[in-house]
């Protein structure tokens, strides 16, 4: 079997790893990849949005099975091309990967399908979002609609800072076409969760649930980033909980898509909030795994991935009565990031790993911004540099050791959050 892997972060480099362990004997490709996937699989040194390459690759190297791992290939349309090319790939549309890449889009289904999320409008006119903004309580939360890498969503305590953040985006353009339409949405409180499941469109097998934590500092002070570490499980997500998220969220959402020509096949991952840690609303839906979630959530689960989503990219579903199987244990997955993340990452740092680390069977490094210079020493070239998942029998447990793992790598201007896993652990003792 040959299996090609688009993407080149931490999420990709675990989704190989769980991949690998399912079939050691397949041969593998990454695209682009980064110094960790080299380890496992052959890596492609073409951009992901490249769709003609991708799937002249993907040709050339005889794959079974493409499995694209971050948004933007797939909202440009990646598996619309690899499917038009009779190449099996896990991951949506274009059309359906939409609930992602138009957050006007997905509200709109969202509102009309009564799946539970804050109420919003849209807007591509300041004076109309303005005139909005002044008639609407504090706080509020301005969204771009299009795909803003994580910069999109910004939390206003009060009108002034709303209007200004409506100003930025379609004034000033500063998100470019991603601003160009804006959603002013109702600011819910509660404690995030995100939940992943795996569907053919129809059929869906929601993956453990796991936490990120978005700040860039402990206490979750500090700016927002692509996520500074994730775990999972966590335990507000109680069987009751995840009914609600099935009924209420992921089979109305998955039935409309269908009903509009647009059914879904891949990961689907509801960004929720918990409210009055009971009911759960959907903040953002994404069309992929997360990143840093998939780092935590593949680690606890069981192998057997690999064939599920050979299924899914073949148009078919798990026999009746087959599942994923149960996920053991917890696993903390801390993000040790680059001097100047995330507004401006240094690259270029020379990176030590003491071997000891690799060498344990309850730690698995996963590298995102690494490359090999000339020498082969491994250098910063990322903004998030490695995540280091750890497992144990606990969050607590697991935390520690991760901890331990990201204090022992070492590079100049090294930065990560030593209280990954500080909710659930708090909500333990
Ligand atoms: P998004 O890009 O939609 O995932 O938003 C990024 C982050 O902004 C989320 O993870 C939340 O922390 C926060 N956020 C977004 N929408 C809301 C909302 N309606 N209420 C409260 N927080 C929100
Ligand atoms: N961890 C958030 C995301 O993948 O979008």
């Amino acid at each position: 079997m040959r299996v090609l892997v688009v993407g080149g972060g931490a999420r990709e480099h675990a989704l190989l790893w769980a991949l690998h362990r399912d079939a050691p004997d397949a041969t593998f490709f990454c695209l682009p990849g980064n110094a960790g996937t080299a380890r496992l699989a052959t890596n492609l040194a073409i951009e992901p949005t490249d769709l003609a390459a991708v799937a002249a690759a993907a040709r050339a190297r005889r794959v079974d099975l493409v499995v694209v791992g971050p948004e933007a290939p797939l909202a440009a349309g990646l598996a619309d091309r690899l499917n038009a090319a009779g190449i099996p790939v896990f991951g949506p549309s274009a059309a359906a990967a939409r609930v992602e890449s138009s957050k006007a889009f997905a509200k709109e289904i969202m509102l009309r399908c009564g799946i539970p999320t804050p109420p919003a409008r849209t807007f591509s006119d300041l004076h109309h979002a303005l005139a909005y903004i002044d008639r609407h309580a504090e706080p509020l939360v301005v969204k771009a609609s299009g795909l803003a890498a994580g910069k999109g969503a910004v939390v206003c305590s009060s009108r002034s800072d709303a209007a200004q953040a409506a100003r930025t985006m379609l004034r000033e353009k500063v998100l470019g076409h991603a601003g160009s339409v804006i959603l002013v949405e109702e600011c819910l409180t509660g404690e995030e969760l995100s939940v992943l499941a795996i569907t053919d469109g129809e059929h869906f097998a929601m993956l453990p649930p796991a936490q990120d934590h978005k700040r860039l500092h402990d206490g979750d002070s500090g700016p927002n980033t692509g996520g500074m570490g994730a775990y999972c499980p966590v335990s507000i997500a109680t069987e009751t909980l995840l009914e609600r998220v099935a009924t209420d969220i992921f089979s109305p959402l998955l039935a409309a898509l269908r009903e509009m020509g647009a059914p879904y096949r891949g990961t689907l991952y509801a960004g929720l909030m918990i409210r009055d840690g009971q009911s759960p609303w959907v903040i953002e839906f994404n069309c992929r795994f997360g990143d840093p979630e998939a780092q935590a959530i593949l680690a606890v689960l069981p192998a057997g991935l690999l064939p599920v989503l050979r299924l899914v990219a073949e148009g078919g579903w798990m026999p009746a009565g087959a599942r994923l199987g149960d996920a053991t244990g917890a696993a903390v997955a801390t993000v040790v990031a680059a001097a100047g993340y995330p507004h401006a990452p240094e690259h270029g740092a020379l990176v030590t790993i003491p071997p000891e680390l690799e060498a344990r069977d309850d730690l698995l490094v996963f590298h995102a911004g690494t490359a090999t210079d000339d020498h082969g020493r491994l250098r910063v070239a990322g903004g998030r540099v490695l995540a280091l998942t750890a497992t144990g029998a606990t969050v607590a447990e697991a935390a520690a050791k991760s901890r331990a793992a990201a204090e022992a790598v070492s590079f100049a201007g090294k930065q990560f959050r030593r209280d990954i896993g500080w909710r659930e652990i708090a909500r333990r003792s």
